[in-house]
């Protein structure tokens, strides 16, 4: 397979008049906010999958889109993106309102999407540099930047492999290295970690930073992962389509107020009930565990064992995880194994389709 020249070049000529249509086009955004969405919402048929969501993302940081399968994260994302028509509300990003500006917004961002997107039978080289055709990037810029981008990435010795022959990782690393080739004002990256292992997660990361400092170009991404939120600057957390928590990560885990106590007992009910009674608190009940909030958990230990007359046989005193929050706010936890069983979905849903098209 080649590239169509024709083609390519009349995708450019239309990306670049509609950057300079752009010049001329209302910002409505704040100055220090690349995104700015308002009451957004987006229906398939019955299904309400984002229903009214308020966020602003500030320009130069990591934002975090954290929630269980089928919040929304992908919808929000493919709203921003322009992929898909929001049902209500608004969202301005890189100072153009999506709906009515979908090119200008698409010239200045880029995309890693939650399944690969790279052609396989094409060079690692020959994928960037038809990334960088349509998104007209100068001629004479081209080859310099797809050689810093494959630096960044640490591919330069595969470049001119097939993408075929490219490990998962290696493929999510290339992908990351498309995005920013023509110098996006946002980089959206729908779960860029799922299914990789965890070293291969945290070299990921090590490219996002490097991306973010090199280019100053804001990172909006959507994770699974509790470990992956806290490495965010800021996170929204999303359920059922809503947003239930938003600010930094301390500022998430603060709300909570203390710490958390998990205890585990000869008789669980009959230890929330107590625990209601003696401390007017609430246990929340996790996989054979009582959760308590509480102010200062090593003072609370001693009066808890001494309150309940059931047999205590483990108690932990930590800080509040991000996994707290979420509970705490939505009655129930991220689990992993829901994470890995998507990830396992998509992943194979990804083969099949890249082999139907073979
Ligand atoms: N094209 C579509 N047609 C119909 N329903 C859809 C479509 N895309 C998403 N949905 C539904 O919208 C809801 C939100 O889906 P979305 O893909 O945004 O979730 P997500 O948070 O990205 O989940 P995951 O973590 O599994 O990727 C789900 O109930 C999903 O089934
Ligand atoms: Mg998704």
């Amino acid at each position: 397979m080649g590239f169509d020249a024709e083609t390519l070049s009349s995708a450019t000529e239309t990306l670049e008049a509609g950057a300079l249509t752009s010049l001329v086009a209302a910002t409505v955004a704040a100055p220090d906010d690349v995104i700015t969405v308002r009451g957004l919402s987006k229906r398939y048929g019955a299904v309400e999958a984002v229903r009214g969501i308020d966020l602003d993302v500030h320009r130069g940081e990591i934002f975090g889109f954290l929630g269980p399968n089928g919040a929304g994260k992908s919808t929000t994302i493919s709203v921003l993106c322009t992929l898909v028509g929001a049902t209500g509300g608004s969202a301005v990003v890189g100072g153009y309102d999506v709906n009515s500006h979908p090119q200008q917004v698409r010239a200045r961002i880029g995309l890693v999407f939650q399944e690969p997107s790279l052609d396989n039978q094409l060079t690692a080289r020959e994928n960037l540099y038809f990334h960088a055709m349509v998104y007209g990037v100068p001629r004479h810029e081209r080859n310099r930047r797809i050689e810093a981008a494959f630096e960044m990435v640490e591919l330069t010795d595969r470049a001119d492999a097939q993408v075929i022959t490219y490990s998962g990782g290696m493929k999510r690393r290339l992908e990351i290295a498309r995005g920013v080739l023509h110098y996006p004002e946002v980089l959206f990256l729908d779960e860029p970690t799922i299914g990789l292992d965890p070293q291969t997660r945290a070299k990921v990361w090590e490219h996002l930073r490097e991306v973010r400092q090199r280019t100053g170009t804001t990172i909006f991404m959507t994770t699974h992962y509790m470990e992956e939120a806290e490495w965010c600057d800021r996170i929204a957390i999303i359920d059922h389509g809503r947003i239930v928590s938003l600010g930094t990560p301390d500022q998430l885990k603060n709300q909570m107020g203390g710490d958390v106590v998990v205890v585990t007992t000869s008789d669980n009910a009959r230890a929330t009930r107590q625990i209601e009674e003696q401390f007017g608190v609430t246990a929340l009940h996790d996989d054979g565990t009582l959760r308590i909030d509480v102010a200062a958990g090593a003072e609370f230990v001693p009066k808890l064992v001494k309150a309940l007359d059931v047999e205590v046989r483990t108690v932990t005193v930590r800080r509040p995880s991000l996994d707290d929050v979420f509970l705490k706010l939505t009655g129930r936890a991220i689990r992993d194994d829901e994470v890995d069983q998507g990830a396992a979905t998509r992943a194979m849903m990804a083969r099949r389709w890249q082999g139907g098209r073979r």
